[in-house]
């Protein structure tokens, strides 16, 4: 029954404009996500899906709306994907397509895209739509009244996430754009004038297949519609629809009418009276943050506002109501809002839909109020009395736009004279299910008698009463318990400090704006290799326009997958039905193993064939492909997929980290292969000489790669007669790889398949070998039912299917002389491999041949092996084992270095071990005098950036300040280039095609994953043929154009393809030479067209074999060859909060040796992108699985962060405050490398973040009493660093083992 009042007609339909365009909806579904609604029914592809749970900011769209209460148009960004698109109903719609287009004559691109483009500020391109649209919404929030500041900007991107750039071009760009220039509102776009002042918005009834939809602009009509049901829960209201519901309403249709509050004008008051402020529930968390900005001398809005500013993002902030959240999160969730309005005394006031009564009950008592039919109106915060302390707190996994560990807030009053104590509120959110925690012993406590606040043994008391209220053991959900507590604690010590007046002894969370620096040389000698030149794609990056796999079209009979995974991580499957999934309207079928046809096979590996496609008796991890459910839409088939019921026979062993596989010798590599050694010199021999010897064991966790795209396959078979041509669309890095297996599954040739691969958002090894399954499985779908099958992971999916980093373990022991003087090392490692071999026993030998990084020892012994255990298989990651075992290198000089205290400057025993030219590492690769810079290039970067000079301030500012504490850090890096193991992996081919206009085709076997290999080509090859950029495209990989291509993978595709390219080039100018001569004036049309004429051959295919002298790989002789190394140097200085361990990156300096870089600004912008990405490992990035160390998991090996909200990379606030990136000057490189001299970039800078590992180490020492040496765990998180922080606090909150708490627990 639809609403229906006097004055208001109710609309069963949605009005509302796209990009000025008008659109009357009369089809909407309830549960459609504005997202949905763009990509699926507008062909709106501009925006993207990065993780669909509000996390990454990828669908970042703009709405404007009139305001009737302001009289003004508002503008708010809000993640369309978190978005009905019922809810939208008079509002304006801005997505990136109604910015700027390329299709337009030159000039209609919006200023933003024209600033992201022309910037590098775009690389993979698949986050880039979002970040203009959060620009966007920045300059339309500024454009009437005032100019942008450049802390504006800074703040603009904090909930964007982005993998590729590391952030730093994207926000020097709009710096440099936007900051302190008057924005015009030319840039904004037109609001429609039908949506203004004379828009009236009015009831909506929307009838879906599913569900209903209700918007009530009244009270009136809202207590009508009550009654029209007999159950309070036959409606459901949403308000912000942020909240954990959202999925239940847009996936699982678990509500059947759905009302929208936000329409209702009573409920979004907000105003001030003479005793409080009254906010309306429906008031935007921005909207209350905007409010209290502008009164800052009011201490209850300075404080509300500083915590808001670090409540979620922007995006999230524009959309969740304060209603909505007070009601959320009283239920379930930690807030970082609700302590602040605990300790105010905050009342909500409810309106019984029923009897229309109005109810005011104190905030503390939501738990037991039984809220059936009850509406929360406002809320009420009471004004604090200005004698009055008041003080909030938040620490998370990450500064910005992530949910609390712990908050907690309070309240003070005291006599003035005495310091008595006379009122004292405290609330603490992050404890389970508790949400809001009232210590109630301590707040009896405190309250009970005026107790002198300042005194010893009362601050004492409350602590130890505090302790008691805050109980938790290591079954408590989300872990981490004494953390937790120390939390409370340390938070009770700053309010302490604050009222004490010493707030500026303490860490500011909000950090000043960041700047940046970029130096490098160009040629004078080439016209375009070695200049810089944007990526070739950036302006279709920033229009949106450029396509990915799941933005292609669909012919009109696609069908779409979803995948069944196992819920066990070690078990027999005794039995799959898929009986309850046939029923799913729309059902196809359901593939398993027993679908793999007879001359196919089910066998899979990327290099040794130990696994299958689909289980067929047992499966050896959790979320493991048994099967792909097909229906006519992805909504069916994920219906499907749900409904497939599979019994199962748990097995043991269950093996989940490194230590329980060594304990079962579980082990992958060959049954009985011995475990590979490298060694050089005596070792024994060299611990008998050394002055001291030192053990340790060091661990380092896993890493997601992250790749904003998620994985999406379109399989196309094209069948004429008994011939069918399958065309695979696929996000890979490896093209021929897909085509040959799914050639091999499905019994086809290799020329039956064809892989196209346009572009790739991110792939960083992830997209190398795990990823294929999905698509054998739609292949096989699609050949078999002879019809297109699509297939696009979710992000959980894809975190959970397509395998991490490497977790490591390292035992070490290590003799040195009383200098320092590294004399023998003896390494062994344990990498995490799951279940499977995949890359893993490469990637070993890639770790094994970086253990000593830039150090020489005579004596060296490094073994290694790969655990088998029950978790996906792990994968390869940029780096691939490098930065791992760099790492360790590091953290033994670390130890000879805090173990012999012989100074404070651990850059004196870095330099006495450091390689000298001509000397041999140990797998004996000489780095020859001249190209052996580290040396050199560290003594330029402590000049460059001022290290002693720095290193003193550092240590005064340490003993200035007791609670924050400074490090400072300095390393070198080699990287080796190229995969010894391997020879046929170097070799590449390229096509060069000249058509006779004289447009110039490259194509080759290499991937564009935003690294700019392509804009690359094109410079590489208009050097050779001599012809302006313009004229030449790149336009797919694709298998029919070039085969058996190697995959982009180990920083390698340049000096590959580069190569190949320049050899097909110089076929086209030799076949061009004799018309050149002949006709020297010739334009390059002209003699194009002449050699048209004269039939001379115009494409040719290039090919190139790295020369076989630069690779060797003879174990026995413990003789290896890399092609070279990559050099670079970094140096970090880092403030952390010893009291909850947040840290900032103070400055950052990076000296790189690239050789003759190709084009610097791309080469620059892959040094800050990978320092992010290793930053994001050694510090925030925490994978989180069931096992032992997480009892509260329960599920043995399911991945408990397995979304961007959980799982935390580092954002724009996290870049180095300073950072200055350098690259080698052109008359210091070497000539040895190959393409144009010059060297691979991709993997090497990744390490250089171990400076800001390094550093944060410094600080923690310096905060440390005692000066013994202790080791720490990678990642290095605020738990970690907070826990090594060893002071009264830690040691009150750890009961039992009280060492083990300083390497905190992790999944290794
Ligand atoms: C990606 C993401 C990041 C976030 N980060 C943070 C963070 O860092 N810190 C933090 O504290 N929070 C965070 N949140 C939570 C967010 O701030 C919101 O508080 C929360 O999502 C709910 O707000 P909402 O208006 O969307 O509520 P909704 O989802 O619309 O509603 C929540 C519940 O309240 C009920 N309800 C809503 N309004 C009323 C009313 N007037 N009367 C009766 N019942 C009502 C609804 O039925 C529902 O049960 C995050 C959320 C997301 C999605
Ligand atoms: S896709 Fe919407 S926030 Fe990630
Ligand atoms: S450019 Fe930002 S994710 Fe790739």
């Amino acid at each position: 029954m639809a609403i229906d009042t006097d004055d208001k007609i109710t609309k069963n339909y949605l009005t509302f404009y796209v990009n000025r365009k008008k659109i009357i909806e009369k089809h909407a579904e309830p549960n459609w996500t504005l997202v949905y609604y763009l990509r699926t029914k507008l062909n709106l592809t501009g925006t993207k899906v990065g993780c669909g749970t509000g996390g990454c900011g990828s669908c970042t769209v703009v709405i404007s709306k009139y305001n009737p209460l302001t009289k003004s148009i508002a503008h708010f960004s809000v993640n369309s994907c978190l978005t009905l698109l019922c809810t939208l109903d008079g509002c304006h719609i801005v997505t990136v397509e109604g910015l700027g287009t390329t299709h337009e004559p030159k000039g209609t691109l919006h200023p933003i895209q024209r600033t992201i483009a022309e910037n590098y500020a775009s690389q993979c391109g698949f986050c880039t739509p979002g970040m203009c649209m959060s620009l966007y919404d920045t300059l339309a929030n500024c454009c009437k009244d005032k100019r942008l500041t450049l802390h504006d900007i800074e703040d603009t991107f904090n909930g964007n996430l982005c993998r590729c750039t590391g952030y730093r071009p994207i926000l020097d760009g709009a710096k440099k754009s936007f900051a302190d220039k008057e924005i015009c509102e030319g840039l904004i776009v037109e609001f429609p004038k039908e949506l203004g002042e004379e828009y009236v918005s009015k009831p909506i009834h929307l009838q879906g297949t599913n569900i209903e939809f209700y918007r009530p602009t009244a009270m009136g009509q809202l207590f009508d519609l009550r009654k029209q049901f007999s159950n309070s829960d036959e409606i459901y209201f949403i308000a912000g629809n942020t909240g954990e519901t959202f999925d239940a309403i847009v996936h699982q249709h678990r509500y059947s009418r759905l009302v929208h509050l936000t329409g209702i004008s009573e409920l979004q008051q907000l105003s001030e009276q003479s005793n409080g402020l009254s906010i309306g529930a429906c008031v935007t968390i921005s909207q209350l943050k905007d409010h209290v900005q502008q009164y800052q001398e009011q201490q209850l809005f300075r404080i509300l506002s500083e915590q808001l500013d670090f409540n979620a993002d922007r995006q999230i902030r524009n959309q969740a109501t304060v209603g909505g959240h007070v009601l959320n999160h009283s239920r379930k969730h930690t807030s970082d809002i609700l302590p602040i309005f605990y300790v105010c005394q905050t009342k909500l006031r409810f309106v019984h839909l029923l009897n229309k009564k109005e109810i005011e009950i104190n905030i503390q008592d939501i738990k037991t109020t039984d809220l059936n039919d009850l509406l929360l109106v406002s809320i009420f915060i009471p004004f604090l009395s200005t004698d009055e302390y008041l003080q909030s707190y938040k620490q998370a996994h990450r500064r910005k736009h992530d949910t609390g560990i712990v908050t907690g807030a309070f309240r003070l009053k005291l006599n003035e004279k005495t310091q008595r104590i006379q009122s004292f509120y405290m609330a603490f959110g992050g404890f389970g299910d508790g949400v809001i925690l009232v210590p109630e012993k301590t707040m009896d406590y405190v309250n009970k008698g005026e107790l002198e606040w300042t005194k010893y043994e009362v601050m004492t008391n409350v602590k130890n009463h505090l302790l008691e209220d805050v109980q938790l053991d290591k079954f408590s959900e989300n872990g981490q318990p004494e953390y937790r507590r120390a939390l409370v604690i340390s938070f009770l010590f700053k309010f302490y400090l604050h009222v004490a007046n010493q707030s500026a002894e303490l860490f500011q969370k909000q950090r000043p704006v960041s700047h940046s620096e970029q130096i490098f040389d160009t040629s004078k000698q080439t016209k375009y290799v070695h200049q810089p030149s944007i990526h070739h794609n950036a302006y279709i990056h920033a229009t949106g326009e450029a396509k990915y796999v799941d933005d292609l079209p669909s012919a009109h009979n696609t069908l779409h997958g979803a995948l069944v995974f196992s819920t066990k991580c070690h078990a027999n499957i005794l039995s799959i039905n898929a009986e309850e999934a046939e029923s799913t309207p729309g059902f196809v079928k359901f593939y398993t193993y027993y679908d793999i046809p007879p001359t196919g096979s089910n066998r899979f590996g990327s290099i040794v064939k130990d696994e299958e496609v689909f289980p067929s008796k047992t499966v050896h991890c959790m979320d493991m492909v048994i099967g792909l459910c097909v229906a006519d839409t992805e909504e069916h088939a994920r219906q499907a997929a749900r409904l497939v019921r599979i019994e199962y026979e748990e097995l043991t062993p269950v093996i989940l980290t490194i230590d329980e596989a060594i304990e079962h010798e579980s082990y992958l590599g060959p049954p009985g292969q011995q475990e590979p050694v490298l060694e050089t010199g005596n070792i024994e021999k060299g611990f008998n000489k050394s002055d001291h010897v030192l053990e340790g064991t060091f661990y380092s966790g896993a890493q997601e790669h992250f790749y904003m795209e998620p994985n999406a396959y379109l399989a196309q078979p094209i069948s004429e007669g008994h011939y069918t041509q399958l065309h695979l669309y696929a996000s890979t890095q490896g093209a021929s790889t897909v085509q040959e297996s799914v050639a091999e599954a499905l019994g086809l040739n290799s020329n039956e398949v064809i892989c196209h691969v346009l572009r790739v958002g991110g792939g960083f090894g992830g997209k190398e070998s795990r990823n294929i399954i999905p698509c054998i499985a739609t292949a096989l779908a699609a050949y078999n039912l002879q019809q297109p099958v699509r297939l696009c992971l979710t992000r959980e999916e894809d975190m959970k299917l397509t395998g991490h980093r490497h977790p490591f373990k390292f035992h070490y022991k290590v003799g040195f002389m009383k200098d320092g003087q590294l004399k023998s090392v003896d390494l062994q490692l344990f990498a995490n491999g799951g279940c499977t071999t995949d890359s893993s026993l490469l990637m070993l030998e890639r770790a094994m041949l970086h253990c000593d990084n830039i150090y020489k020892c005579e004596n060296m012994r490094v073994r290694g092996r790969v655990c088998r255990t029950n978790l996906p298989s792990n994968t390869a990651m940029r780096g691939f084992g490098g930065p791992e075992a760099l790492l360790v290198a590091e953290v033994i000089i670390d130890h000879i270095h805090s173990y012999l205290q012989l100074n404070d400057d651990p850059s004196i025993i870095r330099e006495l071990n450091m390689y000298k030219p001509g000397e041999r590492t140990y797998f004996s690769q000489e780095l020859e005098k001249k190209d052996w810079h580290v040396p050199q290039m560290w003594k330029k970067l402590k000049e460059l950036g001022q290290y002693e000079q720095r290193l003193k301030d550092v240590k005064e500012f340490n003993k200035q300040n007791q609670y924050r504490k400074r490090g400072l850090s300095i390393i070198g890096t080699k990287f080796g280039i190229g995969a010894p193991s391997a020879l046929f992996f170097h070799q590449a081919g390229a096509l060069v095609t000249i058509y006779k206009d004289g447009s110039v085709l490259i194509t080759h076997g290499g991937i564009e994953l935003g690294q700019g290999l392509q804009i690359k080509m094109i410079q590489i090859t208009a050097e050779q043929l001599d012809i302006e950029t313009e004229l030449i495209r790149f336009h797919e990989t694709a298998t029919d154009k070039i085969p058996n291509a190697t995959p982009t993978v180990g920083s390698l595709s340049a000096d590959l393809y580069g190569p190949a390219l320049i050899n097909a080039c110089e076929q086209i100018n030799k076949n061009l030479a004799p018309i050149k001569r002949k006709h020297p004036a010739s334009s390059w049309k002209e003699l194009i067209e002449r050699a048209y004429q004269e039939r001379v051959p115009l494409s040719a295919h290039g090919f190139y074999g790295v020369p076989e002298k630069f690779i060797k790989c003879n174990y026995a002789k413990n003789e290896i060859n890399f092609m070279y190394f990559t050099q670079g140097v970094g140096m970090s200085e880092v403030e952390i909060d010893c009291l909850t361990g947040d840290f900032h990156i103070i400055r950052t300096d990076i000296l790189m040796d690239f050789g003759k870089s190709l084009n610097p600004f791309i080469d620059i912008g892959q040094i800050e992108g990978a320092f992010m990405k290793g930053v994001g490992y050694l510090t925030m990035e925490e994978l989180i699985q069931g096992d032992s160390q997480h009892s509260w998991i329960s599920q043995p090996g399911s991945l408990h962060n397995a979304d961007p909200n959980k799982y935390k990379l580092p954002m724009a606030n996290d870049v180095p405050i300073d950072f200055r990136v350098t690259l080698l000057n052109e008359h210091e490189m070497s000539d040895q490398a190959v393409c144009y001299s010059s060297k691979a970039v991709g993997e090497p800078p990744l390490f250089l973040s171990a400076t800001v590992f390094l550093a944060i180490k410094q600080a923690i020492a310096a905060y440390r009493t005692g000066r013994e040496p202790f080791l720490l765990n990678v990642p290095l998180t605020c738990e970690r660093i907070r826990m090594a922080c060893k002071d009264e606090i830690v040691d009150s909150v750890v009961t039992e083992d009280k060492d083990h708490m300083f390497y905190a627990c992790g999944s290794f």
